[in-house]
């Protein structure tokens, strides 16, 4: 029998370092990554591109449904406006229920036949893999995460005022917080990382401490 795949959970906030450590974990292990957060990004971007409403439950689930490769190839994916977006149609139940079975099956079934799948997102530890024998709660202070994601935006061209970024961060993290299904919070058996005094490397050794003492067999 084929031996199970590992999965190590990352969850947390805007901006807080979730995708470059998780990247970073899948290459160090040779494990997959999925960036769960493009999905929610793809059902946004798709809805506004349909000229729907992301509040719309009807439209957001059929959108998620409907999703295809290109959509979740948008050049757009990453801007202000998809983020919010995807926060909205995030809040969605049934957009929720379309999107687990494939992230389940990514982390039961990593692709390429590889050993173990890295996912992050703001309900992997919770709700999408609760049973994953390692689960990270990334966290940084508001101003610095604000800093981080301001920095990204100006880097891909994007006009916006960190003012602007810190209120649309706050907004979302209090929109994902707040919605009844699967909330942004830690699991109970999450290991904390804050990495607001950390730089990159330095979170990546944290969080690879982490990974072994929890992995130790
Ligand atoms: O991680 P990222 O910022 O790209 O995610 C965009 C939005 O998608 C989040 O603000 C959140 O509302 C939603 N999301 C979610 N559950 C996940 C991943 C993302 O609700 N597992």
């Amino acid at each position: 029998m084929d031996r199970q795949a590992v999965t190590i959970a990352i969850d947390g906030p805007v901006a807080a370092g979730k995708g470059t450590l998780a990247r970073r974990l899948a290459a160090r292990y040779g494990y997959a990554y999925l960036d769960t957060g493009s999905l929610y990004r793809a059902v946004g971007a798709k809805v506004l591109r349909q000229g729907g409403d992301p509040d719309d439950a009807a439209v957001a689930a059929g959108a998620a449904r409907s999703l295809t490769d290109r959509d979740l190839a948008a050049p757009d994916l990453r801007s202000e406006a998809v983020g919010l977006a995807a926060s909205k149609v995030a809040a969605i139940p049934e957009v929720r229920a379309a999107l687990l079975d494939y992230q389940r099956r990514f982390a039961a079934q990593p692709p390429d036949g590889k050993p173990g799948a890295v996912l992050d997102g703001r309900d992997i530890g919770t709700v999408v893999c609760p049973a994953a024998p390692v689960k990270l709660f990334v966290t940084a202070s508001d101003e610095i995460r604000a800093r981080r994601r301001h920095r990204e935006l100006l880097d891909r061209g994007e006009n916006a005022s960190f003012e602007q970024v810190l209120a649309d961060l706050r907004r979302r993290d209090a929109q994902d917080s707040a919605r009844n299904t699967a909330p942004l919070k830690p699991a109970p058996d999450a290991h904390l990382l804050d990495t607001s005094n950390l730089d990159i490397e330095a979170a990546v050794a944290a969080a690879v401490d982490i990974v072994a003492a929890t992995l130790k067999p």
